[in-house]
């Protein structure tokens, strides 16, 4: 089964990681007509409605471990080889996890397998999220990876067919800890403790040198000058892409 790496630090990135209500509800409205809901790498639980019969698919011990205990229940599995039968599900829901995956391609067809009606992933599209600051300016080795492990729209057709994209303007208090959250609140990612919830900075090597940077940046003005402006924004659209399949089309 490998290493597990949510295991470290497990405790730190629940309490990052909470759902944002306002994505919930882009979430919630794509499933509409959907009764039964596969979620796929479903973590500590997040984004998990309560008002339809949920199935959740998680890999990690560490993750399953923090479910709640009146949460939906749960299978220890992965994308790739679904516990599932065929058509069992109306959707399968795959957030923020595809990039996890080792096989996506098998995963994305396993999850065509399992729903009778829509397959639904909130991702990441590099393109569009190429010119956030945090990475262009300070971890461009997190584009790098990003690059590598977020699928183009492009690819994502290739494996599901036809696709319908909305972008996912993310709130500037988003309550989700993930990578882009903190978009107009740059100081926040100089504070470890924030950044346990986004597992892109444990893979890279640079990371003292962009958190100085970003330091240095903040106390001089420099960032105040280059990106101030994003102060005047309620949300931002950095990359996330709410992907929907609905199946036979
Ligand atoms: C960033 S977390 C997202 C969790 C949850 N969906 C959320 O939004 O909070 C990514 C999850 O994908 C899971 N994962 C990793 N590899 C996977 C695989 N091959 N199949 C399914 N899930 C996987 C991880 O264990 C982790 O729980």
């Amino acid at each position: 089964m490998g290493t597990d790496p949510y295991r470290s630090h497990s405790a730190a990135y629940a309490n990052a990681r909470r759902p944002d209500p306002r994505i919930a509800a882009c979430i919630r409205s794509a499933l509409t007509g959907c009764r039964s809901v596969a979620n796929i790498g479903a973590g500590a639980g997040s984004y998990e409605p309560s008002d339809v019969d949920v199935i959740a698919i998680e890999p990690s011990w560490s993750m399953l471990s923090q479910r709640a205990h009146d949460s939906a229940p749960v299978v220890q599995g992965r994308a790739e080889s679904l516990p599932l039968r065929d058509r069992s599900v109306d959707a399968a829901l795959a957030v923020l996890t595809l990039h996890h995956w080792q096989d996506q391609g098998r995963g994305l067809r396993e999850c065509l397998r399992v729903a009778r009606r829509r397959v639904l992933l909130l991702t990441f599209d590099p393109a569009a999220g190429k010119g956030f600051w945090l990475t262009r300016d300070y971890f461009p080795e997190i584009q790098e990876w990003d690059n590598r492990q977020f699928p183009p729209l492009e690819q994502l057709q290739g494996w599901l067919g036809p696709i319908s994209t909305e972008a996912i303007a993310i709130p500037a208090d988003c309550i989700d800890g993930f990578l882009g959250a903190y978009w107009r609140r740059p100081w926040a990612y100089l504070d470890a403790q924030v950044r346990a919830g986004m597992s892109t900075f444990a893979k890279i090597h640079r990371l003292k040198e962009g958190l100085e940077h970003l330091r240095r940046d903040l106390e001089s003005g420099i960032w105040e000058q280059r990106y101030g402006h994003l102060r005047t924004s309620d949300t931002l659209d950095i990359g996330y892409r709410l992907v929907v399949k609905h199946c036979g089309s």
